[in-house]
């Protein structure tokens, strides 16, 4: 039986084991390395805060995701195509990784935000 989603080590494994398969991905890895040429120094610790303000409740996180990628959309195509695929890996590393009620939390979540950034994107 694997363990539920539980403290800041947690998501960082998460985090880390999300990222290491996305990058690596024809279809969004290229968005990462290419595109956004993304400094994943700054970006990890800000996906840390984020899904631990998500699941744990701590509000180490302040910023405006949904801005950022509508932005990222005018430089490159983010359709339902490529947010299927992130959550396709995101939701088989919780799966590869957790189970209990706050891995279940975390996939919702993201659906709920991957669905609510692609209607922003689409009207913006
Ligand atoms: C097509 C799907 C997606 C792609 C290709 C994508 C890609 C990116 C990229 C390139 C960045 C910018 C990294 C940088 O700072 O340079 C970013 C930031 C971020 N993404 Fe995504 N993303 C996707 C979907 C999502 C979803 C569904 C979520 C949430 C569930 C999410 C959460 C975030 C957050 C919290 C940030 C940090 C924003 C900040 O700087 O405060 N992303 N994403």
């Amino acid at each position: 039986m694997k363990k539920d989603i539980e403290d800041r080590g947690d998501i960082e494994l998460l985090v880390n084991t999300f990222y290491d398969q996305a990058r690596l991905n024809l279809v969004i890895g290229p968005v990462f390395n290419e595109i956004a040429k993304v400094n994943w120094e700054s970006h990890l610790p800000r996906m840390y805060a984020f899904w631990t303000s998500m699941l744990l409740g701590d509000h180490s996180y302040t910023g405006n995701p949904m801005q950022k990628h509508i932005e990222l959309s005018k430089l490159t195509r983010l359709s339902e195509v490529e947010f299927l695929e992130w959550l396709s890996i995101f939701k088989s590393t919780i799966d590869q990784l957790f189970e209990g009620p706050k891995a279940e939390e975390a996939k919702t979540r993201a659906d709920n935000i991957a669905r609510l950034m692609l209607h922003k994107i689409h009207s913006a």
